[in-house]
């Protein structure tokens, strides 16, 4: 099953309620919460008041994306406030994620690996048995609003390929620069959940941006259901 996960780094706060009302009206299942401390990126977002306040206003699944320092400090603070699917980078983990992976489970919530574009797929294959998704980033960690990495979607391929091989239930989201001209590249390199972020938010009517991703999304759906990588893939 292909997902969007729209950002909501990229959305007005002043009506961040509003927005979200949006995306739910428009099919959305998976919101993507961009943490950031000014440490590990260069940028301060939001934090874990705002991840509450967001999981008392809707069921969307809370991919919550942690660019922080010391990551294993806080993943009991937002389990806690509400995240279904807890994203950890792999740089940030300097005494190994494996751990870090692991108490995310024990809280009984999804835990996602993140990679920086400069960072090797190799690094996370270890751990892709514990882990239920591979987050890579196709842009600088950060800031919304950039340009997607062309070479970020090798090691998605590579990823996918992996995964598929060994028959893992590992889901891979790309989040970075996403947008209507390149989304069928990253869904070709074998990404299934799909971070948008000013591609949505940004665009004139937010609902027809999100129908056309839809649009693109059911058509490479319908033209890859013989493929074995799929089949296996969308067996959940
Ligand atoms: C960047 C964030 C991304 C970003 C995506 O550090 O992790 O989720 O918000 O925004 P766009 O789609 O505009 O690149
Ligand atoms: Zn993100």
């Amino acid at each position: 099953m292909i997902r969007l996960a729209p950002s909501i780094l990229s959305a007005d706060f002043s009506k961040l309620g509003e927005e979200i009302r949006l995306l739910e009206n428009s099919g959305i299942e998976y919101l993507h919460a961009d943490v950031m401390d000014g440490h590990f990126v260069h940028n301060i977002s939001m934090g874990i008041p705002v991840i509450e306040s967001i999981r008392k206003m809707t069921d969307m699944t809370l991919d919550v994306h942690l660019m922080i320092s010391n990551p294993e400090m806080y993943i009991e603070n937002f389990a806690n406030a509400g995240a279904d699917i807890i994203n950890v980078h792999q740089e940030a983990c300097v005494d190994g994620i494996l751990s870090v992976v692991k108490s995310i489970k024990r809280l009984n919530k999804k835990a996602a690996v993140t990679i920086k574009p400069q960072t090797n797929y190799t690094s996370v294959l270890d751990i892709l048995e514990y882990v239920d998704m591979v987050l890579v980033m196709s842009v600088e960690p950060g800031f919304g609003g950039q340009s997607l990495i062309p070479s970020t979607l090798s090691k998605v391929f590579n990823l996918a390929n992996h995964i598929s091989k060994h028959n893992l239930k590992v889901d891979i989201e790309v989040d970075g620069g996403v947008n209507a001209s390149n989304i069928s590249d990253v869904l070709n390199a074998g990404a299934n959940v799909i971070v948008v972020g000013s591609a949505v938010f940004d665009a004139p009517n937010k609902a027809r941006a999100i129908a056309d991703f839809n649009d693109i999304i059911y058509k490479f759906e319908e033209n890859h259901e013989g493929i074995d990588f799929w089949k296996r893939r969308n067996k959940k």
